[in-house]
C-alpha cells in the first residue's frame, strides 16, 4: 500500500515524539517497530538536568562546563550551550504537559546530584536532576504519546522500516513492513525524521532493551551518509549483576555507595573530590580495575553498590523500581542487602552527523542531506562527545527533537510532495523473498551471541590494536555465515524472526564501523580506552572521526567546535 504524510517519523521514543508534538498541526506519521510507549526511551530512571536551581544555587555556564569536561573536551561547545541554556525551558513545558515530577517541600520540581553535575566549576555536586522517581523516562515517554494522540499524530506501531528512500538527491519517505499482516507500505513525505535510538543490543551485558539494534544508524549509513564518533560507546557503571538491567545512577545521587570486596569505598582513590558521583567512564573503569586487581567481592566480578545507609523511606518513595529489580531477580532486599552490580552497555555517543536543527550532515564539511533529519541516541549533535553524563540524554532529546520538529515544520512548509516510484517497494519485496526463501545452515542466535561476546571481549572498557584487529576479522567471518543463514519461520504474520534477521545485518555493520572507528582512535578519551595509547593526545585527536560506509570503509575527520573552554585535565 501507499501512504502518504507531510512528515515521516521513524522512531517512538522521545526525540521521535517530542518533534511529533512540534509538527503536530501538519500531517504527521510515526513509524516505530514497537508499540510506542514500549520503546526504550521509556527505560530512563534517573532524570532530566535543568539549571533551575530549585534545591540550590546552580548556573548554565556551570553546567555547560560540566558537560564539556564530562566529554572529555569531545563535545561541540557550541551545541553544548545551546542545549543547556535551553534546559529549563524544555523541564517547564514538560511540568506543563502534566509529567508528574517529585517536588519540593514548597511544591516546585525535587533535583538530585548525579554523577559529574557540579557547582563552581568542579568544586562539589550539585543538585541539577529533575526526576520522577526511578522512572522519569516512562512518565515523560507517557505523556508525550498523551500529547501526540491528542494533536492527531497517526501512528504506525509495529511496522519496521526496511528502507530509506532516496529520489533526485532527497530522502522522499520509507518503505516498511507491517509485522502484523506482512504486508510492505510505501510511505511518501516531505521529510523524514530519524530517531530510532541506539544500538546496545550488540554487546552481551548491556541495560539496553530489545529493540535498541541501531536499525536507523545503518540505513542512514547504507545510503552513504557517514556515522560520527562510533568508538565512544558508554558503559554505565552500575547494571544488576549479572543481567545488566539498569541500576541508575539515582541510587548513587540519593547517598548510596560503591564498594569493594574488602569494604572500601574504592571511589575516594579515583575521584577525591566527587567520588562516587564521577562520570560514568571514570567509574566503570574503576570497577573494572579493583576487579581486575583481585578486589571484586568474593573474587568474583562484581562490587556492591550499597543502598542500605539510605533508609526504607527513602528507597521506597525515590528508588522503588531499582530495588524492585534486585528483589525479583536476585531474590535480595537492597533496604538490608548491598547489590551486586557491574558495568553495562548503555549508551552510543555517536552517531548519524547532525546540525543543531537536525539536519543530517553528510561530509567532514557539513553539507546537509535534502530532506533527512535525524534526532536522539541515534544521531550525534555532538554534545557527549566522549562520554555522557547523565540525565544529560532526556535533555537532549528534548531539546533537539523539539528543534528539528521546528526545522522541519518550516522545510515542509515550503515544498511540494514528490512522488516516488515503486522500485524501492520492489527491491524490499525482492530482499523479503530472498530471506524467507534462503536455505541455509546458520542459525541467526548463534551468530547474534558470536557477535555480541567478540564485543564485549575485543571493544568494551578497555581496547588494544591486537583485540580490536581480532574483532574485525571475526565480524568478517560472522558476515559470512549471515549470507548463509536459514529461517525457521516461513510465514507473514508477526515473523520476528526475520525481523531479527535484518536486526543483526544491520548489528554487524555497526560492530564493523565501532571497531573501526576504534582502532583508527590511537589515544584514550572518555569512554575510549586504549592500553597501548593510555594517553588522551589533543594533538593528534582533539577532532571527531567519520565513517562512511563506500565500497570499502572510509576514516575522515573533522574538527570539534571549541567555544567557552579550552581541554585541561580531568580531574575529578
Ligand atoms: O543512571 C541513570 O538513571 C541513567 C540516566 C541516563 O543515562 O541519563
Amino acid at each position: 500500500m501507499n501512504f502518504r504524510h507531510d512528515l515521516i517519523i521513524v522512531g517512538a521514543g522521545l526525540a521521535g515524539l517530542r518533534a511529533a508534538v512540534e509538527c503536530a498541526d501538519e500531517d504527521v506519521g510515526v513509524v516505530s517497530k514497537v508499540l510506542p510507549t514500549r520503546s526504550h526511551s521509556g527505560a530512563a530512571q534517573g532524570g532530566i538536568t535543568a539549571s533551575i536551581g530549585n534545591e540550590e544555587e546552580d548556573r548554565w555556564e556551570w553546567h555547560m562546563f560540566d558537560t564539556v569536561k564530562g566529554s572529555d573536551y569531545l563535545a561541540d561547545q557550541d551545541a553544548v550551550e545551546v542545549m543547556v541554556r535551553d534546559a529549563p525551558r524544555a523541564v517547564y513545558e514538560l511540568e506543563h504537559m502534566g509529567v508528574p515530577f517529585n517536588r519540593t517541600r514548597d511544591g516546585k520540581i525535587a533535583q538530585r546530584t548525579f554523577g559529574g553535575h557540579t557547582r563552581d566549576y568542579g568544586e562539589k555536586p550539585v543538585k541539577r536532576a529533575c526526576y520522577a522517581a526511578d522512572r522519569t523516562g516512562r512518565v515523560v515517554l507517557d505523556t508525550l504519546y498523551d500529547q501526540c494522540l491528542r494533536r492527531g499524530v497517526k501512528f504506525y506501531p509495529e511496522h519496521y522500516v526496511l528502507s530509506l528512500v532516496f529520489e533526485d538527491g532527497r530522502c522522499g519517505g520509507v518503505v516498511s513492513f507491517d509485522l502484523s499482516s506482512g504486508e510492505l507500505d510505501l510511505l511518501e513525505a516531505k521529510a523524514v525524521l530519524l530517531a530510532t535510538g541506539g544500538c546496545g543490543k550488540i554487546y552481551e551485558t548491556t541495560s539496553n532493551g530489545y529493540a535498541s539494534t541501531g536499525d536507523g544508524l545503518d540505513l542512514a549509513y547504507q545510503s552513504c551518509i557517514p556515522l560520527e564518533d562510533m568508538e565512544f560507546v558508554q558503559f554505565h557503571p552500575t547494571g544488576l549483576y549479572p543481567l545488566g538491567i539498569l541500576v541508575s545512577e539515582a541510587a548513587r545521587g540519593e547517598g548510596g555507595v560503591l564498594v569493594n570486596g574488602l569494604g572500601e569505598r574504592f571511589m575516594e582513590r579515583y575521584a577525591p573530590t566527587v567520588k562516587d558521583l564521577a562520570p560514568r567512564d571514570i567509574i566503570s573503569r574503576a570497577i573494572l580495575t579493583e576487579i581486575k586487581e583481585g578486589r571484586g567481592v568474593d573474587g568474583k566480578d562484581f562490587v556492591h553498590l550499597d543502598l542500605t545507609r539510605l533508609g526504607e523511606a527513602k528507597i521506597t518513595e525515590r528508588l522503588w523500581e531499582i530495588t524492585s529489580f534486585a528483589r525479583i531477580y536476585l531474590g535480595i532486599d537492597p533496604v538490608h542487602t548491598p547489590i551486586p552490580v557491574l558495568p553495562t552497555c548503555h549508551y552510543i555517543m555517536g552517531g548519524i552527523p547532525t546540525d543543531m536543527d537536525g539536519r543530517v550532515l553528510i561530509d567532514e564539511k557539513g553539507m546537509a542531506a535534502k530532506g533527512l533529519y535525524a534526532a536522539g541516541e541515534c544521531a550525534c549533535v555532538s554534545v557527549h562527545g566522549a562520554n555522557r553524563l547523565g540525565c544529560n540524554s532526556l535533555l537532549d532529546v528534548l531539546v533537539f527533537g523539539r528543534r528539528s520538529g521546528i526545522a522541519i515544520k518550516e522545510e515542509i512548509s515550503k515544498s511540494e510532495h514528490q512522488a516516488l516510484s515503486s522500485e524501492p517497494l520492489r527491491l524490499a519485496k525482492q530482499k523479503i523473498a530472498g530471506l524467507l526463501a534462503h536455505e541455509g545452515s546458520e542459525k541467526i542466535d548463534g551468530i547474534r551471541r558470536s557477535m555480541r561476546s567478540l564485543m564485549m571481549e575485543y571493544c568494551s572498557i578497555f581496547r588494544n590494536e591486537n583485540g580490536l584487529k581480532k574483532g574485525l576479522e571475526e565480524i568478517g567471518s560472522l558476515k559470512e555465515r549471515y549470507n548463509d543463514i536459514n529461517l525457521q519461520d516461513k510465514g507473514r504474520s508477526f515473523n520476528y524472526e526475520l525481523m531479527e534477521a535484518i536486526e543483526l545485518e544491520h548489528q554487524l555493520s555497526i560492530c564493523e564501523a565501532i571497531l573501526l572507528s576504534a582502532l583508527h582512535r590511537k589515544e584514550s578519551r572518555g569512554a575510549h580506552i586504549r592500553e597501548d595509547y593510555p594517553e588522551r593526545d589533543d594533538r593528534q585527536y582533539l577532532k571527531h572521526t567519520l565513517i562512511f560506509r563506500n565500497q570499502k570503509p572510509e576514516i575522515r575527520y573533522k574538527p570539534v567546535k571549541i567555544t567557552r573552554f579550552q581541554p585541561e585535565e580531568r580531574i575529578y
